[in-house]
């Protein structure tokens, strides 16, 4: 084909995007079709207000706080936590005391550490990351759930307030092993 030359076709012969559209393609719209528009560009205004203002209203957890990190230096971070406050060592149990950070770090296909025990009625930090792939651990009961992804670690501040246990799982498809992927979260009084 000589290049700049139009080809036409009939529009029923036309097969890809590259060919020629259909004659007079520019012409306004029927009224039923703008009538459609608009009410999709409504509808697209009022989901992008609600969006934003759910944020807000919706009294999320979401995870302001973020640092770069690396899976390797968040695996050092997580196990200096888990010596420092592990409940007896090798349990896998930290109990965390008011004031203190705390952390959970997935990985396929557990969260380290374990169990994570909280004081009611203080706040905290827990730090969030992976070592591997993207993971999501969601803890229902402080309305959190976050995607945890390597290289970056997220904290979110929760001030937990009724006792008791609380599971956290793993809401992202990660692999074979990924229904695998629960911990515990203890509120003690
Ligand atoms: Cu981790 Cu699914």
């Amino acid at each position: 084909m000589v290049s700049g030359e139009i080809v036409s076709r009939r529009p029923e012969d036309q097969w890809t995007s590259l060919d020629p559209p259909e004659e007079a393609w520019d012409r306004p719209l029927a009224r039923p079709y703008r009538m459609w528009n608009w009410i999709l560009w409504i509808f697209n205004l009022l989901l992008a207000a609600f969006t934003f203002s759910w944020l807000l209203l919706g009294q999320q957890n979401t995870a302001w706080l973020y640092r770069r990190t690396s899976p390797e230096a968040i695996q050092h971070e997580v196990e200096s936590f888990v010596e420092k406050f592990e409940a007896e060592p090798g349990s896998g149990v930290v109990a965390v005391p008011p004031g203190e950070d705390a952390y959970l770090v997935a990985r396929q296909w557990s969260f380290y550490p374990p169990i994570l025990k909280l004081q009611a009625g203080h706040e905290y930090t827990v730090w969030y990351s992976s070592a591997d792939v993207y993971h999501n651990p969601i803890i229902a009961e402080q309305k959190h759930t976050f995607t945890s992804v390597p290289g970056y670690k997220y904290g979110i501040r929760i001030t937990p307030q009724e006792p008791g246990e609380y599971l956290i799982y793993c809401a992202e498809y990660c692999g074979l092993g990924h229904q695998n992927m629960i911990s515990k979260l203890v509120i003690e009084p």
